[in-house]
């Protein structure tokens, strides 16, 4: 059977077996590609390369693109957890787990360690099986990645789960979106989150998981001397903020920076550091649905691609550990690393700026980068990768 793409609503729900390997493939040998360069950085400052890594959150996105940064890039061991659908032989996986498959391979390949737990990273069910694990294999980690991107998380302490939401405060919002597979553009508006969705949105998308993680770790003693934790956050321009920055995601995304302050505490004992990296917008599963992103992505990879300074997750993710882990880690004011620095230089924003507010239906190819935005949409389900074959065969599992 040939797989084609099913997308409603920017929301893929099947994978190509084939093409998300062959992605998962291409940024590896992306990284590997660099791997000096991270090594040099690394001697250069007097650092430790990361033996043994946690990547929660590991199937796609940032998380994907942070755990084959440290891998290929570092050489670390690393176990990874994610929450995928798994393939059978009558129906697809989601991209994450075929993603998974082929990061488990290679590394082994590579004689390094892997694990791949496909688990409720928010349960205290993964939390025992990661301690159980590291226990077994002897691993303490030097590095505990944080990139989970979940709508929904249940409270392992109440049973109950919590539903994020992604909505303006204060007042409703209106603001245009574009199908990823039509090109249409659409205008959205969204009523302002009330107090119990934003509780809501933070309990899931803030910091108390990553602080439950980073406790249970500590209590067990598998942090390793200056161990680092970090965790994901986006600040992004005015055409984001009303439900970015200003909405319900930004009040968890504010929890989480707080609790980088309070794992600081934690990990001073260890000599061990915190951080939220602020990373540049790019297409993953969670971005293509946030409203207006979809289009301000088109615009700014149209702005940043004629500057020369066009990044994708796994790009983000080499200068995370090249040029700011493996250096002297510099941060801003309130600490945290920002990745966003060429996004948010007045140069790209000012361009970006002018395609966002000038794109209509009509002018949407040449006003902005869709193109680019519906190859990444597709190439991260394992479609529209270059060498693939997609008229052959392939089986699901
Ligand atoms: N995409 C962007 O443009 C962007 C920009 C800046 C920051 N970020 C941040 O990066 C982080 C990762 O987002 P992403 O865009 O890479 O998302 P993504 O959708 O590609 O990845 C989300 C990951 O979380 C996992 N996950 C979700 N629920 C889970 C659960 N219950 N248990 C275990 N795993 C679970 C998924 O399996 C997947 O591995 C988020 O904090 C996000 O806010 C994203």
């Amino acid at each position: 059977m040939s797989i084609k793409p099913m997308v409603r609503s920017n929301l893929c729900i099947n994978a190509h077996p084939t093409g998300c390997a062959a992605m998962v493939d291409s940024w590896i040998k992306r990284v590997q590609a660099v791997r000096p360069s991270i090594q040099s950085a690394a001697a250069k400052a007097g650092k430790s390369l990361p033996k043994n890594v946690l990547v929660l959150g590991c199937s796609t996105g940032y998380g994907l693109a942070s755990r084959i940064a440290a891998a290929f890039g570092c050489g670390a061991g690393s176990i990874g957890v994610s929450f995928e659908r798994d393939a059978t032989d009558k129906k697809p996986g989601s991209p994450g787990w075929y993603n998974n498959r082929e990061f488990d391979r290679q590394a082994s390949l590579a004689g390094m360690y892997s694990k791949t737990l496909n688990m409720d990273a928010f349960s205290n069910e993964a939390r025992a099986e990661v301690i159980r694990l590291a226990k077994e294999q002897g691993l303490v980690f030097d590095q505990v990645v944080y990139s989970l991107a979940s709508p929904v998380r249940t409270d392992p302490a109440t049973g109950i789960m919590h539903k994020s939401v992604l909505k303006p405060l204060g007042k409703p919002f209106t603001g245009r979106s574009v199908d990823v597979m039509s090109g249409a553009i659409s205008e959205i508006s969204v009523e302002p989150g009330n107090d119990q969705e934003i509780a809501d949105t933070v309990k899931v998308m803030g910091g108390e998981d990553w602080e439950l993680w980073l406790r249970a770790l500590t209590d067990a003693g598998l942090l390793a001397k200056g161990c680092v934790t970090l965790a994901y956050s986006y600040i992004g321009p005015e055409h984001t903020w009303a439900v970015y920055r200003d909405g319900t995601i930004g009040k968890a995304k504010a929890h989480l920076e707080t609790t980088a302050k309070a794992l600081d505490g934690l990990l001073a004992g260890i000599g061990g550091k915190a951080y939220v990296s602020i990373d540049k917008a790019v297409v993953t599963r969670s971005s293509s649905v946030i409203p207006v992103v979809s289009l301000y992505i088109a615009a700014l990879f149209k702005a940043m691609k004629q500057l020369g300074l066009h990044e994708d997750c796994q790009d983000q993710m080499i200068r995370l550990y090249r040029d700011r882990l493996m250096g002297t880690v510099p941060t801003d004011e309130a600490g945290r690393i920002r990745l966003d620095d060429w996004e948010m230089r007045p140069e790209v924003q000012e361009l970006t700026s002018r395609f966002f507010n000038g794109v209509t239906e009509a002018n949407l190819s040449t006003t902005t980068d869709f193109e680019g935005f519906r190859k990444d949409f597709l190439q991260i389900h394992g479609f529209d990768v270059p060498g693939v074959d997609y008229e052959a065969e392939v089986a699901y599992l």
